[in-house]
């Protein structure tokens, strides 16, 4: 007998887990903030019988959690979907239904439109909806195709599982804020996540206590435009990013905190304070820039200049001096001449980047930009991006050169790919790798780095206390 749940209804964990166990494979595309909604979906499901499986054959329901940043990533589910058709053919034949549902920000931008264009999907649900994820694969099961694309965005937190977690990865992630009021003409945020909406304060320490029980070390505070986190507080009044962070800070468990992506009008006096007095916020910051003339950045509807933005850059760096600054670089923005281009590459030169990340312009149907005049060649976009792309490579390379020789505190997170060695992360976000025991995961180490490479550093171990190089025994 099929069961049938009502919307909201939460079936009781017990009688969802005697039921036969089903699978669920989930794939992720995209930013971070799609890799915590899959793992809040993955928790929903799991409250009502679904385990999760990387084996997408042996999946009773496969969600495509997808990205629509650019056009390249909002193809990719397509493809996916082309494959899955053949799994689920092959299923079906053994008499095993299959539900696949998309999820993210393409389900949310193209809605009933997936159900047109590919027929093997069951459920579209965009980002605000997948507290009813339950509901809807039971309407699935009742043989309707749904698409669910509402947006009502507290709902969403207000009705996520309070279970406590088995053990999560040394470094988690937190959905703080959601939604962008920033409206960059090329940009479908806005539109995808909607307006901005910070969760409750109580609601994020309630969520950092979970993590830090099951073994978190470090919590990364995610938002599409984090430092405009305005949520209320315990005492009724709006706190800041700054705030939030100060009492996070104040939890013993805690060791260090990040937050991403920050918008640098939203940088506020406090919040750089905040990174020249507290020790548990990571000397590293993700602030975008797009591009480095004023002409292409008031097209672009960014609200600063590139002044602006490297005055406020050399503020940061007065408050901590160290600090890692990364950014985003959008090359070819329609209208973006060899002259405006230069300015980005002037404005990187005096930045110097630790990281970056650089994109070609990708017009996304219904942003402003999309349809303004003198769109760029690709050929000429592509070009630029390779310029931009060396530039920031030597930029990077610089940065983790200069951090060989000193003793970085490593939060060891995982097995590294060669014998004996662990991997983990700088307070810089710098992948490292080192011989260790695998007891060190989720510790943090202070390691020596001795090399960088192109993807990461390499580090040894040096504390007797923390470990000790195995002697080979002469036998
Ligand atoms: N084309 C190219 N890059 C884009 N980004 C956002 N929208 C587009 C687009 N239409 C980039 C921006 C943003 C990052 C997440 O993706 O640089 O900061
Ligand atoms: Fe998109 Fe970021 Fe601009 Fe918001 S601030 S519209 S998320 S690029």
């Amino acid at each position: 007998m099929k069961r049938v749940l009502t919307r909201g209804a939460r079936v009781p964990h017990q009688q969802a887990m005697a039921e036969a166990p089903k699978k669920l494979h989930i794939k992720t595309f995209g930013c971070q903030m799609n890799a915590y909604d899959s793992e809040r979906m993955a928790e929903a499901l799991g409250a009502h019988g679904y385990a999760p499986t990387d084996d997408i054959e042996v999946a009773d329901l496969v969600i495509f959690n997808t990205c629509h940043i650019r056009e390249k990533a909002a193809e990719k589910v397509y493809s996916e979907l082309g494959r899955v058709r053949a799994v689920k053919r092959h299923r079906s034949v053994r008499g095993l239904d299959t539900v696949v549902a998309v999820a993210g920000c393409v389900a949310q931008a193209e809605g009933q439109e997936i159900l047109e264009r590919a027929s093997v999907v069951d459920l579209v649900v965009g980002p605000q909806s997948y507290h009813e994820l339950p509901w809807l694969v039971g309407r699935v099961g009742n043989g309707e195709r749904v698409v669910a694309t509402d947006f009502p965005a507290e709902d969403k937190f207000l009705s996520l599982p309070e279970r406590p977690l088995a053990r999560v990865h040394p470094s988690a992630f937190i959905t703080v804020q959601e939604g962008c009021d920033k409206f960059c003409t090329f940009c479908v945020v806005p539109y995808t996540r909607g307006a901005e909406y910070s969760r409750p304060v109580a609601a994020i320490i309630a969520e950092a206590e979970r993590l830090a029980r099951a073994g978190a070390r470090e919590i990364t505070l995610l938002g599409q435009n984090v430092n405009a986190y305005c949520g209320e507080g315990p005492d009724g009044a709006d706190w800041s990013l700054a705030k939030l962070l100060r009492l996070l800070a104040g939890g013993p468990q805690i060791e260090r905190l990040r937050y991403t992506t920050s918008h640098p009008s939203d940088m506020d006096d406090d919040l750089i304070a905040l990174h020249g007095d507290e020790p548990k916020l990571m000397p590293y910051l993700h602030l975008p820039f797009q591009a480095g003339s004023d002409r292409i950045l008031a097209a672009m509807n960014r609200k600063h200049s590139a002044d602006d933005y490297a005055a406020l850059v050399k503020r940061i760096r007065a408050a901590r001096p160290d600090i890692a600054i990364s950014t985003d670089i959008i090359v070819g923005f329609p209208g973006e001449t060899d002259a405006d281009f230069d300015e980005t590459l002037a404005l990187v030169r005096c930045i110097r980047f630790a990281r970056a990340f650089s994109f070609k312009y990708s017009a996304r149907p219904g942003t402003p930009a999309a349809t303004l005049p003198m769109q760029v060649p690709d050929s000429v976009a592509r070009e630029r991006l390779h310029v931009l792309q060396r530039l920031l490579e030597d930029e990077a390379s610089a940065f983790d050169a200069s951090t060989v020789g000193r003793k970085l505190s490593v939060l060891f997170e995982r097995k590294g790919k060669k014998p004996g060695q662990i991997a983990g992360r700088s307070p810089y976000l710098q992948a490292v790798h080192a011989n260790g025991p695998e007891g060190l995961i989720g510790q943090i180490v202070d390691v020596d780095i001795v090399s960088a490479g192109p993807n990461s550093l390499t580090g040894v171990i040096k504390s007797e206390f923390q470990w000790r190089e195995p002697v080979q025994a002469a036998l």
